[in-house]
């Protein structure tokens, strides 16, 4: 959904959502995060202009997750629905042909601009301890990014993931265009701002409590009645 860049986010809710990151719960309270705020028009320009690859990796390891059909999607009650794929990525051995004209025109894809994003970066050498593969760490950047985006949502303002900012090239150029140190990884990335209209209405589908809930022991459904 595109965002109206010529409305800004005011200041006052800016600090807010930061405020709320500032009291997000982190492991061992290591506050394992610095955030970049980015309102320059220039630099939002680059940003956006970066060519985001197709990642072979990424297709396959999502058509776990695609549904073909609204029906599909609602009996899986997970993952998304796969109408932004085109035909010839709709398939689970799937390899990437970049003489592929859709592969190619998608390959040429930039990023969406906004009046203001949000780079988060972490350093992957200060570990909570005892967390395997910084499990904890991980997870405190997890919570950091809930803490803003339930802020943001409560002001109004949309808070729109991009995942494809920390993908291995990609996140090389944007250290550069940030000046971001090199021992330090993106942890992800959001636009925020005020979508140009309503979002269209789209189907949203998840399991229901029972479906990942058990009682007193794994695999006792918990009963409601
Ligand atoms: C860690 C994480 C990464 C995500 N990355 C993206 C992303 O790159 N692009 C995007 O449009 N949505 C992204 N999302 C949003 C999810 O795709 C979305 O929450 C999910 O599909 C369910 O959609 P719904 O909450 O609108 O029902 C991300 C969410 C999380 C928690």
């Amino acid at each position: 959904m595109p965002f109206d860049t010529k409305r800004l986010v005011a200041k006052q809710d800016l600090i807010q959502i930061l405020e709320a990151g500032r009291w997000t719960p982190t492991a061992h309270n290591m506050q394992n995060y610095e955030i970049i705020v980015i309102d320059d028009d220039k630099v939002l320009a680059s940003i956006g202009n970066i060519k985001r690859p197709v990642s072979e990796t990424f297709i396959r390891e999502n058509y776990q997750q695609l549904s073909f059909s609204e029906e599909e999607l609602l009996m899986k009650k997970t993952g998304l629905l796969a109408a932004m794929f085109p035909p010839s990525w709709r398939n689970p051995d799937f390899r990437l042909d970049i003489k592929d004209e859709k592969a190619d025109l998608s390959m040429q894809r930039t990023f969406p601009t906004c009046p203001v994003m949000l780079i988060v970066v972490y350093d992957p050498g200060k570990r909570a301890p005892a967390s395997e593969g910084d499990f904890l760490g991980i997870l405190s950047l997890g919570c950091l990014m809930e803490n803003m985006w339930l802020m943001a949502n409560s002001l109004g303002i949309s808070f729109h993931i991009m995942s494809s900012l920390s993908s291995d090239t990609v996140e090389e150029e944007v250290k550069n265009i940030l000046h971001v140190p090199e021992n330090l990884k993106i942890a992800f990335s959001c636009r925020l701002g005020y979508t140009i209209s309503t979002p269209a209405k789209y189907l949203r589908v998840r399991r229901d409590i029972k479906d990942f809930t058990y009682h007193n022991k794994f695999g006792t459904k918990l009963s409601f009645v």
